[in-house]
Formats: structure tokens, C-alpha cells, sequence
């Protein structure tokens, strides 16, 4: 790992005593401190620990106009014991990096990203709740920081790293619309990357079906739209015929979500059949009318397992009973007991703040 010092600058004040934890919503509230790095002339500055406060730029800023902008989605978790453990920061690591270099950007190194977490978390310890279905969620992210208005690879970046204690993404199951004619991703695409653009180019097919009254949209494949992709802000998993099934990440076209991965083992582990492949809405419907679709449901991040009771595609709407999905709630009940320590860290995945 690339060492370095992580200077901190405390804030004069805190914002905890007039947090209210009862009450968070998703991503809009941010603890008292912030990191940041800056690459210039090829090379990483050391990161460092300032108050969380505004940052201004030059209107010419590179990220503005062309959009060289990834990020990344970690929780944090109170742990039983009263310590506090990341889940799987190494993944997500491996993952900005990748969306890094299809974005032409540079890496990020080990040391700023995961022990510039630690030192981040260990700061604002107070800040991560503890009440169930709640955690710190991390956000790392980087854009460049060129001053010029050329379409070219900037050569300044800012790496930063803001924290916002949450609770649940979502308060009940979701309705979901199967998008038809807006496209997420292509082969060759940057669907694999979690780069802004990506997100700002669903928003407009998203509003159309929030108007709708759905929740999220459950993308296409972008050439006969038939085979299952995402959704907004999770991977998607079906059990069909007793079988845990999700679509496989080969085209390049989703994100291999992080969650995802962890299902997949922790499903197998628990003795499910878990196949990782193509999924066609035509498969989904069928099972459907037949009975063998018995549920469904979204992961991720910010979402964690978030049950699908509806699913609108064309004139059909599929209709799960949220209220009976043994799969999703065994899943759910085993990542939580991993999260809070309450289970055993079998696989290796909590990442202790002060370890
Ligand atoms: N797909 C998209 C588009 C996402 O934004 C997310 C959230 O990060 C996921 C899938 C799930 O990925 P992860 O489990 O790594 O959070
Ligand atoms: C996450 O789950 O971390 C995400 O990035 C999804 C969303 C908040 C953009």
C-alpha cells in the first residue's frame, strides 16, 4: 500500500447534537468532517481531513462540461460489540478503479481510499447509528479538475470522501416498470462503470415512470429489450422454479454490484441453486403465469435486499406477495447478522474501523 500522512483539520463545531437519528433521510445528511486529495503532474498529494464545507471551482471546471465523474457506495455498521466495521471496502476499491481507467482517469491508491475511510470513520465514530436498518454510507468519489473547455482526459483530479448516516432507501416493496424504450447501457458502453453520467441519463426515463406511480425501472437489454439488466440503483434477483437466479455480468452493461456478489455466496452458502445468467421478461412472465416465479428482489448498497412485489411489463403486471418471500428474508436476516457481528464474519467481509 502506498503510505502517506493523512493530516486532520478538526471542525470548530459539530452537527451532531442537532442530528436528529431518528429521523434520516437517505443521503442528505453529512457528518462534520470531509477527505480530500488532489492529483496533479501524474502524481497523488497526500489526502487529508478537513470540515466538511463547500468547495468552489473556475466555471471551466473539466467535469462540468464532459462528465469525468465516478463514485462509489460503501455502509458502515455499528457492530454489536460497539465497534464499527465496513462491509467489503476492498471490492468497491477494485470497482472504482475500474470505473477509473474506462473513464480515463488515474488510481486511486489503497492508502487513500481505504485507510483515508478508516481515519474518516474513526473521526466522526458518533455519527454511525445504530438502530436497525441503519448505517453510515460512505461516499467516495473523484472528477477531474482541469480548467480548459478542450475534450481531452483532465490531467488534475480531486479525490474525496463525504459520509451521511441513513436509514432504509425504500419503506415498503417496490412497483417496478420494465423499460422498453429508453436504453441504460450497451456492450462496449460504460454500464459497468459507476460514472455520473450513467445516473444523470436515467433520470429522464425514471421521472416518466415515477409519474406512472413506479418506484424504479428495471432496464433492458439495449437490442431486443427482452433480457433482464437492473434496476436504477440495485442489481435484481428472481427465484423461479426454487432456483435463486440474477442476471450474469459478461456484456459489460451492469454494474457488478457488490451486494450482488455477496448474495450469490451467501445463497449457495445456505444451500440455494444460484445461477448467474441471461434472464428474458418473456422467462419472467411465463413463470409468472405458471407459479414458479415466487419472488423478487433488488440489491445494492443503499438499498440493501429490497423486496419487488410489482412488475409492469406491456399489459401484464406481475404481482408477487411481498409478505411470502422466504428467500429474500432469510437473505436479508443472514446479511444483517453479518453486519451487526450478532453472526460470524465467515467469509471475511467486515473491515474494522481501528483494526
Ligand atoms: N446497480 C446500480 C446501477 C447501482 O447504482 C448500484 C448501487 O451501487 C447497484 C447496482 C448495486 O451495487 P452495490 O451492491 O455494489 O452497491
Ligand atoms: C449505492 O447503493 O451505493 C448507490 O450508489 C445507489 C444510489 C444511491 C446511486
Amino acid at each position: 500500500m502506498q503510505q502517506g500522512t493523512i493530516k486532520i483539520t478538526k471542525a470548530a463545531t459539530s452537527k451532531l447534537s442537532t442530528t436528529d437519528f431518528n429521523n434520516l433521510p437517505f443521503g442528505k445528511l453529512f457528518t462534520d468532517h470531509m477527505l480530500l486529495a488532489e492529483y496533479k503532474d501524474g502524481a497523488w498529494g497526500d489526502p487529508e481531513i478537513v470540515p466538511y464545507a463547500p468547495i468552489s471551482f473556475d466555471p471551466s471546471l473539466a467535469t462540468f462540461h464532459y462528465g469525468q465523474s465516478i463514485f462509489e457506495g460503501i455502509k458502515a455498521f455499528r457492530m454489536k460489540d460497539g465497534s464499527a466495521a465496513i462491509f467489503r471496502p476492498y471490492e468497491n476499491l477494485k470497482r472504482f478503479n475500474k470505473s477509473a481507467h474506462r473513464m480515463a482517469m488515474p488510481d486511486v491508491p489503497e492508502f487513500h481510499f481505504i485507510e483515508g475511510m478508516k481515519q474518516l470513520l474513526k473521526l466522526e465514530d458518533k455519527w454511525i447509528p445504530t438502530a436497525e436498518d441503519h448505517a453510515m454510507y460512505i461516499r467516495p468519489f473523484m472528477f477531474a479538475t482541469d480548467e480548459v473547455i478542450g475534450v481531452a482526459p483532465s490531467s488534475k483530479y480531486y479525490f474525496m470522501i463525504i459520509l451521511s448516516p441513513v436509514g432504509p432507501y425504500f419503506s415498503r416493496p417496490l412497483n417496478i416498470y420494465v423499460e422498453e424504450q429508453y436504453v441504460r447501457a450497451a456492450p462496449g458502453g460504460v454500464g459497468y462503470a459507476k460514472t455520473a453520467g450513467n445516473y444523470a441519463a436515467s433520470l429522464y426515463p425514471a421521472k416518466l415512470a415515477k409519474e406512472k406511480g413506479f418506484d424504479q425501472i428495471l432496464w433492458m437489454d439495449a437490442f431486443e429489450h427482452k433480457y433482464v439488466q437492473e434496476c436504477g440503483a440495485m442489481n435484481v434477483f428472481f427465484v423461479l422454479d426454487g432456483k435463486v437466479i440474477t442476471p450474469s455480468l459478461e456484456a459489460g452493461t451492469i454494474l457488478d454490484g457488490i451486494t450482488r456478489k455477496s448474495i450469490v455466496d451467501m445463497a449457495r452458502s445456505l444451500g440455494k441453486v444460484v445461477e448467474e445468467r441471461e434472464i428474458s421478461i418473456d422467462e419472467l412472465v411465463a413463470g409468472y403465469k405458471k407459479g414458479t416465479l415466487t419472488e423478487a428482489f433488488g440489491a445494492g448498497t443503499a438499498v440493501t435486499v429490497s423486496k419487488i412485489s410489482g412488475l409492469q411489463y406491456k399489459d401484464t403486471h406481475i404481482s408477487l406477495d411481498a409478505s411470502s418471500m422466504p428467500v429474500a428474508d432469510q437473505i436479508k436476516q443472514a446479511m444483517a447478522a453479518l453486519r451487526d457481528g450478532s453472526a460470524p464474519d465467515s467469509f471475511g467481509w467486515m473491515v474494522k474501523t481501528n483494526a
